[in-house]
């Protein structure tokens, strides 16, 4: 006899984005993202806005990932959510709908870690794409979070590498904010990257032994020298947009690549994958390529829109969650700082 289908809701709301989505086994039925625009008038995620953002979005997100599905509530096998972490009051409004739904239909709860989800986007199936094989590295890189994980098995992992202080995503926003960019910038460094010349300004890349990041140091040197240039020239930065961007962006992604070919080396590794918001960036994709056909080993990019924080990928996760049985009762909370585990 046929194996029954599973049927997962999942919800996401660690951030800025509320986002809903449905899968069916391992194919997503449907991924709705409601972005918040109000944080760009203040030039960073507001907290305090954001819950409030999910708030009203929470609702019409999760009817309309429903109706694209074509699934009907009742159907459903289980509510995912995003556990952790995330920013509390954010996190607050998804995991209590979440229960509010599990109860009043008596369906399972399963609390997703959203580490562990960026990770496991990767096994959404795509035609397009090969899946990972295990193990293999990840490096998940994002606004809030920096990683280098060995992952064993769908829930198995071990963070080798994380950053020190400021993740990568947030190193783009905050060079990106002294060009004179809007939040968040990282995008559009990368835009004006694609014309310029990487190798025309040269910065310290931070000495640290061992698999961690750091990314703060190389804020402020950026920061000491565009003071000292447009001391000289008021326009220094307007005159060399294109290049500063090119030289930042290829430090960060050399930042992050030492690292990774230090772990494809010390592990052996035949596959690696990129994760989180600033997977994509076009220079670290390309990049990943390279190291691929460099290494002689097989590079993952999940598909644009699993990169960025989305539901689907705490669908995904709940599914794998799912077949363990490993679900939640209506005890279950929110939690900012989740450590890194199913
Ligand atoms: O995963 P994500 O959507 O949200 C977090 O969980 O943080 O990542 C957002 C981050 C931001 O810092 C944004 O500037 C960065 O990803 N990002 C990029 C690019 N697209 C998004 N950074 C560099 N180049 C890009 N193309
Ligand atoms: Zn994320």
């Amino acid at each position: 006899m046929a194996e029954k289908d599973t049927f997962i809701l999942a919800i996401e709301s660690s951030c800025d984005d509320t986002s809903a989505a449905v899968c069916k086994n391992e194919t997503i039925l449907s991924n709705v993202v409601a972005n918040q625009e109000v944080h760009k008038l203040y030039g960073g995620v507001v907290p305090e806005l954001a819950s409030r953002a999910h708030m009203k979005h929470i609702l019409p997100v999760v009817k309309t990932a429903l109706d694209k599905a074509q699934t009907r509530i009742e159907d459903i096998d289980a509510i995912a959510f995003t556990k952790g972490p995330g920013l509390l009051g954010s996190l607050l409004v998804g995991v209590s709908f979440a229960k509010s739904i599990a109860l009043a239909l008596n369906k399972p709860l399963v609390d997703v870690n959203h580490m562990y989800a960026h990770v496991l986007a990767h096994f959404i199936d795509d035609e397009s794409k090969s899946k990972p094989e295990f193990p293999f590295i990840c490096l998940t890189v994002s606004g809030g979070h920096t990683q280098l994980i060995l992952v064993r098995d769908y829930l198995e992992m071990e963070v080798i590498g994380s950053t020190l202080d400021d993740a990568a995503g947030e190193a783009f926003d905050k060079i990106a904010k002294l060009l004179g960019f809007p939040y968040p910038g990282g995008p559009l460094i990368d835009r004006h990257a694609k014309q310029g010349d990487a190798t025309r300004f040269k910065f310290n890349k931070p000495r640290i032994e061992g698999y961690n990041y750091s990314f703060s140091g190389l804020k402020t040197s950026v920061m000491n020298f565009l003071n000292s240039e447009t001391q000289k020239d008021p326009d220094f930065i307007k005159n060399n947009l294109e290049d500063l961007c090119s030289s930042v962006q290829h430090v960060i992604i050399e930042i992050l690549f030492d690292k990774l070919e230090k772990a494809i080396k010390d592990f052996k590794i035949k596959d690696i994958a990129v994760a989180g918001g600033v997977s994509a960036n076009s220079g670290l994709r390309s990049g990943l390529e390279g190291l691929g056909i460099q290494y002689g080993i097989n590079a993952h990019i999940p598909k644009f829109e699993y990169c960025t924080d989305n539901a689907a990928m705490i669908a995904i996760t709940g599914k794998f969650m799912f077949e363990k049985r490993m679900f939640a009762d209506q005890r279950v909370s929110a939690s900012a700082r989740l450590p890194f585990r199913p």
